[in-house]
């Protein structure tokens, strides 16, 4: 199948290809590198460069490149500058996506995988389940739940399309034989952070918040590794081919780590101490958001292969090294 990937020279969207590649699929890329990186794509690959929006390019997608189904990653994804640039946000990540869809329906292009992300939920104890609260705290989450919510609404006015939304969780690590990682140096995840901490690439590594109703005092997260990300995304693929219906997944393992035990599990494999800064909460920060993923196992047949704290951190110390 001929599949657009928007934001395909990024973290995730790179990880996913080379999936979709190893399946047989032929994939077009529309990415306007400006977290992502040429070389994160494989050769076999088209790369069309600009925005994902772009008309242009979707013509070329759907014409020339005859393409049937849409995996979209492109967006802008700190949640820290999305405070300060709600604009951005909403443009980059809503706006754009409205014109995406809009294109996709002109040309009754019908299948979707959508990159959604666990910011939607309101914190909770125990881990959410997809029908939990949402309570989106900055504009990044906010955007993303919008798109959603566009989605869910084309559903009822376009008879052939089908979508998959993914919550993904803490999205962290590296191809377990280094051939692909996380390239942005400015990306603001804790394990890329922690690992360049660990090799003297920053100086500045801080824990925010010290004093949250945890058992450490520190934020509580669902790691999960890219690479099960990306086979997330295959199931996906599977279940619309077979006819399944729309619907929206969580993506992560249903098991927490603090914001310390990731970092100790890091200066326990790092060739080198660093040194930990504590800082005051930001806000918005819940102090847990854990996935239940038994929908995600049950109806999309995902079996996770990489949940494992120490080759996830492992994994992305040794990527961290190799792009120096
Ligand atoms: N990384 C995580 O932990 C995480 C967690 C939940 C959800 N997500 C979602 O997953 C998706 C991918 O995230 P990522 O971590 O790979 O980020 P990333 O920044 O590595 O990838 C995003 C890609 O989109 C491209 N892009 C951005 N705006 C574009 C535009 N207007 N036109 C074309 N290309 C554009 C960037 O150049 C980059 O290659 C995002 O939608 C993000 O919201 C990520």
């Amino acid at each position: 199948m001929n599949i657009l990937v928007t934001g395909g020279a990024g973290y995730i969207g790179s990880h996913t290809i080379r999936i979709l590649l190893e399946q047989g699929h032929k994939v077009v890329v529309i990415d306007d590198l400006s977290t992502g990186y040429r070389e994160a794509l494989p050769d076999d690959v088209v790369f069309l460069q600009g925005s994902f929006d772009d008309p242009t390019l979707l013509g070329l997608a759907w014409g020339e490149y005859k393409v049937e189904a849409v995996f979209h990653f492109a967006a802008s994804i700190n949640v820290e500058e999305s405070k300060r640039q709600p604009f951005k946000y909403f443009e980059n990540n809503f706006l754009r996506t409205m014109r995406l869809l809009e294109n996709m329906q002109k040309h009754d292009i019908g299948k979707l995988i959508f990159s959604s992300t666990s910011c939607v939920y309101l914190e909770s104890e125990t881990p959410v389940t997809e029908e939990a609260p949402k309570l989106p705290h900055n504009p990044y989450g906010q955007s993303k739940l919008m798109c959603e919510w566009l989605i869910q609404s084309l559903q009822k006015s376009w008879p052939n399309f089908r979508y998959t939304a993914l919550r993904y969780f803490n999205v962290a690590g590296a191809e377990p034989d280094g051939s692909n990682g996380q390239i942005y140096p400015q990306a603001p995840h804790l394990i890329k952070r922690s690992s360049q901490a660990a090799l003297g690439k920053i100086a500045d590594f801080k824990i925010y918040g010290t004093d949250y109703n945890t058992a450490d005092g520190t934020c509580i997260r669902d790691y999960v590794h890219v690479k099960d990300v990306a086979l997330a995304h295959a199931a996906s693929l599977n279940y619309l081919l077979q006819g399944g219906p729309s619907d929206t997944f969580n993506c992560g393992y249903k098991k927490g780590f603090s914001v310390r035990e990731v970092v100790e599990m890091m200066q326990e494999i790092s060739p080198r101490q660093f040194d930990v800064r504590f800082g005051p909460r930001r806000p918005g920060d819940p102090s847990q958001l854990i996935a239940d993923n038994q929908k995600i196992i049950s109806k999309l047949g995902w079996i996770p292969q990489y949940n494992d704290l120490k080759m996830i951190c492992k994994s992305a110390l040794d990527w961290e090294a190799k792009i120096h």
